[in-house]
């Protein structure tokens, strides 16, 4: 049987691309979509899960990070995984999300893109070997319509560095004014805004007379949509728990 999807943020740049790639999936399918602002594209679209009348095995989440609990209760409620894309919340939020996991398959990852995913080891092997001697600052830079800033991805890589020391870094938001030296402890992270940007990313490991730079570049939003859609079809079969990127490669190359 197909596995049955229910959208969340179905009228977006997102939620477009993965119903467009649904139209042909042999093994998934949309069922319905929920959006604050509803509009005809092909399938139900409902402005609160509430309204949801489809039967569906997951939910993707391609809207932002209001109104999470609406979504995860409804996860919950019909017992459906649930693949948490957007990006944004708050540690608030993610305790929730944590929270929820004790009764719900969740898949959470702030990029869907195996490119970024393989960065994020590179990174983490980068810090082991370079350690404390080199100064590590992300660079990312998206288009001029991204509400949250830096972007979820950013955070993500700094983490996989972070944890080489011990959660012993700190993140330190653009720069502004007479700041002083650059102290040790710190990731900078720079966030650019323009045009149709999809999504660059770029972490720079810079020591005394030499600079590495790890970065990745999505070209088209269908890199992200192909990554949920592996992640909503590996979810289905999945008991309660927090899975990511890396439970699904390994399930796919066991
Ligand atoms: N994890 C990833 O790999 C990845 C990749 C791309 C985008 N994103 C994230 O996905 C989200 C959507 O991106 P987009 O470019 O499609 O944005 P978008 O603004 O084009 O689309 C968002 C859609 O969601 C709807 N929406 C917003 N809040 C909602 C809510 N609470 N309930 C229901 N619908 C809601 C909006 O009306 C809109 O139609 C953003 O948070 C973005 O950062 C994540």
């Amino acid at each position: 049987m197909k596995t049955r999807i229910i959208i969340c943020g179905a009228c977006g740049k997102m939620g477009g691309n993965v119903l467009e790639l649904l139209k042909t999936d042999e093994n998934a399918v949309a069922v319905a979509g929920v959006d604050l602002y509803p509009r005809e594209i092909g399938i139900p679209v409902y402005k609160t899960f509430s309204q949801v009348k489809e039967e569906a095995d997951v939910i993707i989440d391609f809207s932002s990070a209001e109104n999470l609990e609406e979504r995860l209760a409804y996860a919950k409620a019909h017992n459906l995984g649930i693949v948490l894309a957007s990006t944004g919340f708050t540690a608030s939020d993610l305790e929730r999300v944590k929270e929820y996991a004790e009764t719900t398959a969740i898949f959470k990852t702030a990029n869907l893109s195996l490119g970024v995913n393989l960065m994020q080891a590179l990174c983490k092997a980068a810090a082991e070997v370079l350690g404390d001697g080199y100064d590590v600052e992300i660079i990312e830079k998206h288009h001029n319509l991204k509400k949250d800033a830096p972007s979820g991805t950013a955070l993500m890589l700094a983490d996989s560095v972070n944890q080489v020391f011990n959660g012993e870094k700190e993140y330190v938001n653009g720069r502004d004014g007479i700041v002083g030296a650059r102290k040790k402890t710190e990731i900078g992270i720079h966030a650019v805004r323009g045009g149709t940007i999809v999504g660059e990313h770029e972490v720079v490991f810079a020591g005394e007379d030499e600079i590495i730079t790890i970065s990745h570049s999505a070209r088209s939003k269908k890199v992200f949509a192909v990554g949920a859609i592996r992640a909503a079809k590996f979810l289905a079969k999945k008991k309660a728990g927090m899975y990511e990127m890396k439970d699904l490669l390994s399930e796919e190359n066991a």
